[in-house]
């Protein structure tokens, strides 16, 4: 296995045996989720060898292990970025410590500009795809053979079964909710209103700096994956409005209640 791998899951491994069944990691505004659920004992990265730790405010770096119901869970409260200036590979280094410690199941959320002409701030958009052209795949570099092939399969990177337990979620939870493409770009700078028009002919319904990549890594070692935006403004050129990250964390603040409703329910079915 990679150095660093290994030297995370050690030194992860030193501290618990906790064996999470489902894998969550939290976008912008939407960390404190974590918070409210049976925390079983929490990890901040920097107590972890070879961690890349994040930079942005509005991301806690921790890890947290605890109970979803009866699920046992890990969550990242705060994810590591491209735009950061890490490596890819560092970049999706803790979803696949994620499943090395036992998840099966990996649910990706994040916060995002609507594409898609009939999302509103505040919609829910359950990932059907992606598009991740825009940034280098995490693969690139010799292939971890132990943890799935050189050439691995994308024609189903958000599975059919899970994107059925997150409809029936969403319906017991009476949500309205949206689906569609991701597409994920480098950031940091929010898109220009041409590179969104053009997004939108690449059949993009939301645009994001984060998840596709994660996507990618967890696939790759056979992880079962759900996805989840919240569309928190409508991306470059659609409004008169300009984009900023208050905004951002504004939007996915004020739908963080409905958020949680429906993550829970998602994790415990
Ligand atoms: N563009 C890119 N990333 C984002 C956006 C956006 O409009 N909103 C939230 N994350």
């Amino acid at each position: 296995m990679e150095k660093k791998l290994k030297t995370c899951l050690t030194s992860i491994r030193g501290k618990t045996d906790f064996s999470p069944k489902v894998a969550l990691i939290l976008g912008s505004g939407l960390g404190d989720y974590a918070d409210g659920i049976h925390i079983e004992t929490t990890m901040d990265y920097t107590e972890i060898e070879g961690f890349p730790v994040s930079t942005v405010k509005g991301h806690k770096g921790r890890f947290v292990f605890g109970y979803v119901g009866e699920v046992p869970v890990v969550i990242m409260q705060g994810r590591v970025h491209y735009y950061e200036g890490y490596p890819m590979t560092d970049v999706v280094l803790p979803t696949r410590l994620m499943g090395l410690l036992g998840a099966k199941q990996l649910i990706l959320t994040n916060a995002a500009g609507g594409i898609n002409g009939t999302f509103c701030p505040g919609d829910f958009m359950m990932i059907t795809d992606h598009i991740a052209v825009g940034v280098p795949s995490p693969l690139i570099g010799p292939n971890l053979d132990e943890l799935g092939p050189r050439f691995p399969d994308m024609s189903e990177v958000y599975s059919t079964r899970i994107r059925t337990v997150i409809k029936e979620a969403a319906s017991a939870c009476q949500m309205n909710l949206k689906e569609g493409v991701y597409v994920q770009l480098t950031g940091p700078n929010y898109e220009t209103p041409a590179e969104i028009r053009m997004c939108r002919s690449w059949g993009g319904d939301a645009v994001g700096m984060s998840t596709a990549c994660e996507a990618m890594a967890a696939r790759h070692m056979g992880m079962e994956i759900g996805g989840i935006s919240c569309i928190t403004n409508l991306a470059a050129g659609m409004s008169k409005q300009k984009l900023d990250h208050m905004e951002v964390q504004e939007s996915a603040d004020r739908v963080s209640k409905d958020f949680k409703r429906l993550i829970t329910r998602i994790i415990e079915t």
